[in-house]
């Protein structure tokens, strides 16, 4: 049997991590090669939405479970600041940009942010 232990639990918020980043990157690539706003489709909206709930509930469970609270470790604040960030600056990019122009440099802000956050967490 599985043991839903914290070493689990941390292993499915990585892999997460990296389903989650790859569905963003895929996106991201889509809008600099059509130059267009990504419409609601089945992998472009629902499944990365999915993930990113289970993501962010993979996340608040490692939380809990070590007591790393924003309050107390100023890491996980800064995480919890830069999560805000980057889905500001990923609806920018894939959605919310009026221009081509203005999605592409949200876009390259979002990958800078996400990168940060992935040191962050690694390196704390
Ligand atoms: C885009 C969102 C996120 C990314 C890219 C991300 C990235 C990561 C990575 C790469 C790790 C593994 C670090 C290692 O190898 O040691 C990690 C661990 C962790 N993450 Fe996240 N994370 C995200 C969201 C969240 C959220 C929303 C929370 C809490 C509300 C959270 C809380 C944690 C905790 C507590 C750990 C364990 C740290 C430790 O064991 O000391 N993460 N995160």
């Amino acid at each position: 049997m599985i043991a839903w232990d914290y070493g689990f639990m941390k292993g499915v918020h990585q892999l997460l991590v990296a389903i989650s980043a790859t569905l963003f990157l895929g996106r991201c690539w889509m809008m600099w090669r059509s130059n267009a706003v990504l419409g609601r489709t089945l992998g472009s909206r629902y499944l990365p939405d999915a993930i990113d709930t289970l993501l962010l509930i993979s996340g608040i469970t490692l939380m809990v479970l070590s007591a790393q609270y924003p309050t107390t470790y100023l890491w996980m604040f800064f995480k919890l600041l830069l999560l805000l960030l980057y889905i500001v600056l990923g609806a920018v990019a894939l959605h919310r940009g009026k221009t081509a122009r203005v999605r592409k440099w949200a876009s390259v802000a979002a990958i800078g942010v996400l990168g940060s956050m992935i040191a962050l967490a690694m390196l704390h």
